[in-house]
């Protein structure tokens, strides 16, 4: 089995917020494998400081003319959705493109799309998780169309699996859409989450893969007609909501408090600050550090929480193609405020991620 014995990243980004509200990903806790088999080559000196007293993901968002990594029309062949291709589809400022995530005490290597193929040749990477997963999967391929100009690619859109293949370098970047990362079937008639399960289908794909990106979130918080589940099974019980014994309901309603109280709708620059706006991860994070812990895979928790809350500039609100003339002219109503441009915040993720994983 090639897949999970290498790095395996936990990505998780909790989106709470729907509609016209800013969502922002949670914070969340971050752990380094000890070592990985991609660290067995000899650790050059990358990060200016050591290792243990670099944390990517403290840090400030810094202006920088060298910005964006690329154009959206370097990255052809459909690669970005309409409803993330904010320049394309009339997004007046580009202020926003011109950010760069400064860590506090070491800079992020930038992305070398060459280095990373030759790194994770014969390898495959896939993203599992929703619609933000994907956003980060067709950033991650427009960084290496652009990055390494002159390899043969093939794109694969299919559902839940698509796969953006690199020929010269026998590399695959997958996106494959699992919303709940669950498994999902009726069970009495109800739709049902298998808090215990991975389907079957699923789990023999993921394990192809040599390195898995997961995110999810604000699925499971919608509600009314939003919502695609009606009872969760753990255990052999069921549970008609995530309140008790759960808490992730009173935490989702204290960070809509706090986030929601602005669109992302005309926001041109991020908040500035260095610290999320609210205490209320700290809990939230105990129990992932907990469960992190326990897997006995080589995980990771790539914190992007906090450096993306500040990016309210960063969504592109009414500026998607998926977005008809009606509904543009109703920005209250109809902005995305969920996900993100492209080129944009995502970018970020992807460079922690080549950071992370190759240096
Ligand atoms: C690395 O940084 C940590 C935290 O600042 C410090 O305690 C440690 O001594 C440093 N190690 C080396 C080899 O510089
Ligand atoms: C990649 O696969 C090819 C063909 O099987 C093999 O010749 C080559 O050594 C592999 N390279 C790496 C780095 O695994």
């Amino acid at each position: 089995m090639s897949a999970l014995q290498c790095l395996t990243f936990l990505f998780l980004c909790l989106l709470l917020l729907q509609n016209t509200t800013s969502a922002s990903p949670l914070r969340l806790a971050r752990r380094w494998p000890s070592h990985s088999n991609f660290a067995k080559h000899p650790r050059r000196v990358v990060f200016p400081v050591n290792r243990s007293s670099c944390d990517l993901f403290a840090g400030e968002w810094v202006r920088d003319e060298t910005y964006p990594l690329y154009r959206s029309i370097e990255c052809g062949g459909g690669m970005i959705d309409p409803g993330f291709d904010c320049q394309t589809y009339g997004r007046p400022d580009s202020d926003y493109l011109k950010f760069r995530w400064q860590p506090f005490n070491c800079d992020v290597p930038r992305f070398n799309g060459v280095k990373f193929l030759q790194e994770m040749r014969n390898k495959t990477i896939m993203f599992v998780g929703d619609s933000l997963g994907r956003n980060q999967w067709e950033s991650l391929m427009c960084m290496i169309s652009s990055s390494a100009p002159d390899i043969h690619t093939h794109i694969i859109h299919e559902d839940p699996l698509s796969t953006f293949k690199i020929l010269d370098y026998n590399v695959k970047v997958s996106f494959y859409r699992a919303p709940y990362l669950v498994d999902i079937d009726k069970i009495r008639g109800k739709t049902t989450l298998k808090l215990d399960e991975i389907s079957v289908d699923a789990s023999n794909i993921w394990r192809t893969a040599d390195v898995l990106l997961f995110n999810t979130g604000h699925w499971w918080s919608h509600t009314g007609s939003l919502r695609g589940w009606e009872q969760m099974e753990t255990g052999g019980k069921y549970y008609g909501d995530m309140d008790s014994p759960n808490e992730w309901t009173s935490r989702s309603k204290a960070s809509t408090i706090t986030q929601g109280a602005k669109s992302c709708y005309g926001q041109t620059t991020p908040y500035s600050g260095t610290t999320y706006p609210t205490s209320s991860y700290v809990s939230q994070k105990k129990v992932i550090d907990e469960v992190v812990k326990e897997m006995k895979s080589h995980v990771s928790l790539m914190d992007i929480s906090m450096l993306s809350a500040l990016r309210i500039d960063g969504h592109p609100s009414i500026y998607s193609g998926d977005l008809n003339p009606s509904l543009k002219r109703n920005p209250d109503r109809s902005s995305d405020c969920s996900h993100w441009c492209l080129p944009g915040l995502p970018d970020t993720w992807n460079q922690l991620f080549y950071a992370a994983l190759l240096f």
